[in-house]
C-alpha cells in the first residue's frame, strides 16, 4: 500500500465533502448564499462528534471547569462594556471598477482579480471602517431603542455569568466556565470554504484564576489545547505555536498565542489563546453597576479574577480534521480516497455488509448491525461489490467494515476490516462489541 498525502488541495476536499455529504453550499437550489454551509448527513454528525470531544475532555473529565449555554441575544449594553460596538471593525476598501469589497489589511493575501477591474487591477477608494457586529431590531418595532445584535463571540456570555455560577455552584478558583454556540461576524471577505463564514460555531473556555498566577495558567493552556490536537491524531508538522508581538495584542491583554495549522492555503489560526487580564469582568462591573468578584473563603481576601480564554471555532476545526485526515493512496492497484479520522471524530464507527443478498446473509447481518447501533454509530449497505462498499466508507472515514459471508452462517464469525491497515481479521461475532470497546472507547 502506498500512501500520500494531498492536504494542498482544498478543491479535493470541498468536492469530497459535497460528493460524501459532509459539506453542502448553503441554499444550493437557489444558487446558494456566499459564505453559508450547510452540513450534511456525515458532517452533521461529525461536527457533533468534535463538539462531544471537546466537552468531555475539557468539561466531564476536569474538576476545575463547569459549562454554561447562554443566550445568542443579549443585552445591548453588553456589547459597549466588552469594546465591540466601538472598536470591532475591520478596515474596508470598495474597487471602483466592479464595486467588489475587501478587508484593506488582508489584500496582500492574493485577492481574484475580477475582469470589470482595469487591467486585472482593482482601483481601490477610501479605506473605511466597517463593524462587523450583525445589528438587528427586537420586537415589531425598528427604532434605535431597540437595537440588538447577534452576539460576534460566545466569550461574553460567560463573563456577564461569572457571578450566577460563582454563587449557583461550589467552583473554586481557579476554575474555568467553557461554552459552546453560535456566533456571527458580518465578515468583508470570506474565503477559503469553511474557514471564514458569516455565520459559525466557537468552543470557548473563559479560566479565571488568582492575580499573579496567570502566566502559568497561561503557559498549561497553551500546551494543553495543542496536546488537545495531538491526541486526536493531528499532524503535529503541520500544527505550530505563534505567539503574537506586543504590537499585535489587545491593549487589555498581556499574551496571546495562536495555534496555527498549515491549511491548503498556508498556516492560519486554528485556536487563539489569550490572556485577558481582569478587563472583561471589570468592565462589566462598570456598565452594570454590578460587583464580579471572587471573595476567598479562606483567607477573606476579595478580587477581580485574572482569566485565561482559549478559543477555538467548531467549524474551522472540522475543517481541519478533514483536511488532515485526507490521504490518497493504492490499494491491489488500485487509487482510494480516505479520511483518516480519529475513531472518536469518525461519523460512522462501523460499516456492516452482506457478501450476498441471498442465503441468510441479510438476516444475519441485519442481527449483527441490530447488535452494534445500539452502542455505536453504525450503518448497513448492501449495494455493490463488497471494493464499492469499502470505498465509500472509506471516503467517509468509517474506521471499521464488518463482513457477513457464507463461514458467517456456519460459525458465527465475520470478518473485521481496518480502513487504515487493510488487515482483515475473522473475529467471533460476540467478541465484537469487546474489541470495539477498546478502539472506540
Ligand atoms: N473570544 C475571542 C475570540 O472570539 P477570535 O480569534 O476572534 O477570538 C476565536 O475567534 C476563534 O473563532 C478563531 O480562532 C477561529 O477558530 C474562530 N473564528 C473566528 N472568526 C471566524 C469566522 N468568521 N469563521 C469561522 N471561524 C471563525
Amino acid at each position: 500500500m502506498s500512501v500520500t498525502s494531498n492536504t494542498d488541495s482544498l478543491e479535493k476536499i470541498v468536492a469530497l465533502a459535497k460528493r460524501r455529504g459532509f459539506i453542502f453550499p448553503s441554499s444550493e437550489i437557489y444558487g446558494g448564499l456566499a459564505s453559508c454551509y450547510d452540513y450534511g448527513p456525515l458532517g452533521a454528525q461529525l461536527k457533533r462528534n468534535i463538539r462531544d470531544a471537546w466537552w468531555r475532555d475539557m468539561v466531564l473529565l476536569r474538576d476545575d471547569m463547569v459549562g454554561l449555554d447562554a443566550s445568542i441575544i443579549m443585552h445591548p449594553r453588553v456589547w459597549e462594556a466588552s469594546g465591540h460596538v466601538s472598536g470591532f471593525h475591520d478596515p474596508m476598501v470598495e474597487c471602483s471598477q466592479c464595486g467588489a469589497r475587501f478587508r484593506q489589511d488582508k489584500l496582500d493575501e492574493g485577492v481574484p482579480k475580477c475582469p470589470k477591474a482595469k487591467d486585472g487591477k482593482h482601483a481601490y477608494g477610501e479605506t473605511r471602517m466597517f463593524n462587523l457586529m450583525f445589528r438587528t431590531n427586537l420586537g415589531p418595532v425598528e427604532d434605535t431603542a431597540n437595537t440588538i445584535y447577534l452576539r460576534p463571540e460566545t466569550a461574553q456570555g460567560i463573563f456577564v455569568n461569572f457571578g450566577n455560577v460563582v454563587d449557583s455552584t461550589r467552583v473554586k478558583i481557579p476554575f474555568g466556565i467553557a461554552q459552546q454556540g453560535k456566533a456571527f461576524r458580518n465578515e468583508i471577505t470570506t474565503r477559503h470554504f469553511t474557514f471564514r463564514t458569516c455565520e459559525f460555531e466557537q468552543m470557548e473556555i473563559e479560566f479565571f484564576c488568582k492575580p499573579g498566577t496567570d502566566t502559568e495558567w497561561y503557559g498549561y493552556w497553551r500546551k494543553e489545547r495543542f496536546d488537545w490536537f495531538r491526541r486526536l491524531g493531528v499532524n503535529t508538522e503541520r500544527l505550530r505555536l505563534r505567539d503574537h508581538a506586543k504590537d499585535e495584542l489587545a491593549h487589555y491583554s498581556t499574551a496571546c498565542t495562536d495555534i496555527e495549522y498549515l491549511f491548503p492555503f498556508g498556516w492560519s489560526e486554528l485556536e487563539g489563546i489569550a490572556c485577558r487580564t481582569d478587563y472583561d469582568l471589570k468592565q462589566h462591573a462598570q456598565f452594570s453597576g454590578k460587583q464580579l468578584l471572587w471573595r476567598d473563603q479562606t483567607s477573606g481576601e476579595s478580587y477581580v479574577p485574572y482569566v485565561i480564554e482559549p478559543s477555538l471555532g467548531t467549524d474551522r476545526s472540522l475543517l481541519m480534521f478533514l483536511v488532515d485526515s485526507y490521504s490518497e493512496d493504492e490499494v491491489e492497484g488500485n487509487p482510494r480516497t480516505v479520511l483518516r479520522l480519529h475513531p472518536r471524530l469518525a461519523p460512522i464507527k462501523v460499516a456492516v455488509f452482506p457478501l450476498l443478498r441471498k442465503d441468510g446473509h441479510p438476516e444475519k447481518a441485519e442481527e449483527v448491525y441490530r447488535m452494534i447501533r445500539e452502542a455505536y454509530a453504525a450503518t448497513y449497505d448492501d449495494s455493490g461489490n463488497i471494493g464499492r462498499r469499502y470505498r465509500r466508507q472509506d471516503e467517509a472515514g468509517t474506521p471499521i467494515c464488518v463482513t457477513i459471508d457464507h463461514q458467517t452462517l456456519t460459525d458465527d464469525t465475520v470478518t473485521v476490516r481496518n480502513r487504515d491497515t487493510l488487515e482483515q481479521r475473522r473475529v467471533k461475532i460476540n467478541g465484537l462489541l469487546p474489541e470495539f470497546r477498546t478502539l472506540f472507547g
